[in-house]
């Protein structure tokens, strides 16, 4: 008995296989059945065209005077270097990912989830945090949004809260600052026309 029998050792084997042969077709099918469309990125231009004027909200001219919008150029700075050279970097700060992840838009993601627009110079632009925008830029799913009729999850639209920041605003960081949602988000604010 102690040994164990070859019966035995024969169904814990074809246990073992059923076990890791069915786990992962059921996963695959799991995946297969709610395959989740890919966005991608519009880049910051595109949301501009709209959130630049006064009567959507003008949130554009709230971020590009943010310190997000200068995320990718501080990587530029002395400041950047000097860290650069005390973490022994191989490349300039501007060039390595472990600065690129935080301080640009969709770092990371594929050619195909990228676009064409998306440039690194925005630093940490809208899709940042509201998700990449292609399947919710177009005026009526931004309306039809904004009314409620449409589920914001369903086009990829992200409505970001203090977890959103907490990716990027934490101990990871360099230069760390003690994070506070609602002071941070005090000086990024930016709603819609109505709730101002
Ligand atoms: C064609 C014009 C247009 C473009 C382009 C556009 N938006 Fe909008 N967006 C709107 C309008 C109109 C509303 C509704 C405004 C309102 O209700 O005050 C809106 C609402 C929103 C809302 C609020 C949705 C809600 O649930 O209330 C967010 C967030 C948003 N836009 C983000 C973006 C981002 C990010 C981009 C770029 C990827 C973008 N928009 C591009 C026109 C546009
Ligand atoms: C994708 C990464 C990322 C996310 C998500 C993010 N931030 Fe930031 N944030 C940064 C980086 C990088 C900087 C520094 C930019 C610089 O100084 O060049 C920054 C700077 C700031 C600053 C300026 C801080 C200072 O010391 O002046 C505020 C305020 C801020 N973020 C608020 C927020 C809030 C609020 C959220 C969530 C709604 C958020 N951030 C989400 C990356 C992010
Ligand atoms: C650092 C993260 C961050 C960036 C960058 C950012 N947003 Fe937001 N945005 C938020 C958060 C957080 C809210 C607030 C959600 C809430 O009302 O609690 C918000 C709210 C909004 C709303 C209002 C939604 C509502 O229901 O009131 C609009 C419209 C919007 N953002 C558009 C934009 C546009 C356009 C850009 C780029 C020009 C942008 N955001 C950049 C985090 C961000
Ligand atoms: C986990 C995300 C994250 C990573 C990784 C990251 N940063 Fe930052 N960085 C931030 C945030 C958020 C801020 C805003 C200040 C704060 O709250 O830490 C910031 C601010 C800065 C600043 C401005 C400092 C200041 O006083 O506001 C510099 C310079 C900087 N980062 C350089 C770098 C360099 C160089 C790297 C790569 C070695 C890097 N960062 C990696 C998130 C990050």
């Amino acid at each position: 008995m102690r040994r164990g029998s070859p019966i035995m050792a024969l169904l814990v084997m074809v246990a073992f296989w059923v076990a890791a042969l069915y786990i992962p077709i059921g996963t695959l099918y799991a995946q297969d059945g709610e395959k989740a469309p890919v966005y991608s990125y519009t880049g910051v231009k595109k949301c501009k065209t709209c959130h630049n004027l006064a009567k959507y909200g003008a949130q554009y001219k709230v971020w590009v005077e943010t310190a997000h919008a200068k995320a990718y150029e501080t990587l530029k700075g002395e400041e950047a270097a000097a860290i650069a050279k005390e973490k022994g970097l191989e490349k300039p700060a501007y060039e390595t990912a472990e600065c690129l992840e935080c301080h640009t838009t969709g770092y990371g993601a594929s050619a195909e989830v990228r676009g064409a627009k998306l440039t690194i110079e925005e630093g940490i632009s809208c899709e940042a945090c509201h998700g990449p925008g292609s399947g919710y830029y177009k005026k009526k799913t931004m309306t039809g949004l904004s009314d409620g009729s449409i589920e914001p999850a369903s086009v990829g639209l992200t409505l970001p809260d203090e977890k959103t920041c907490v990716g990027c605003h934490n101990e990871k960081s360099p230069s760390y600052k003690k994070f506070d949602y609602k002071t941070f988000w005090e000086k990024i604010k930016h709603s819609k026309p109505e709730a101002k």
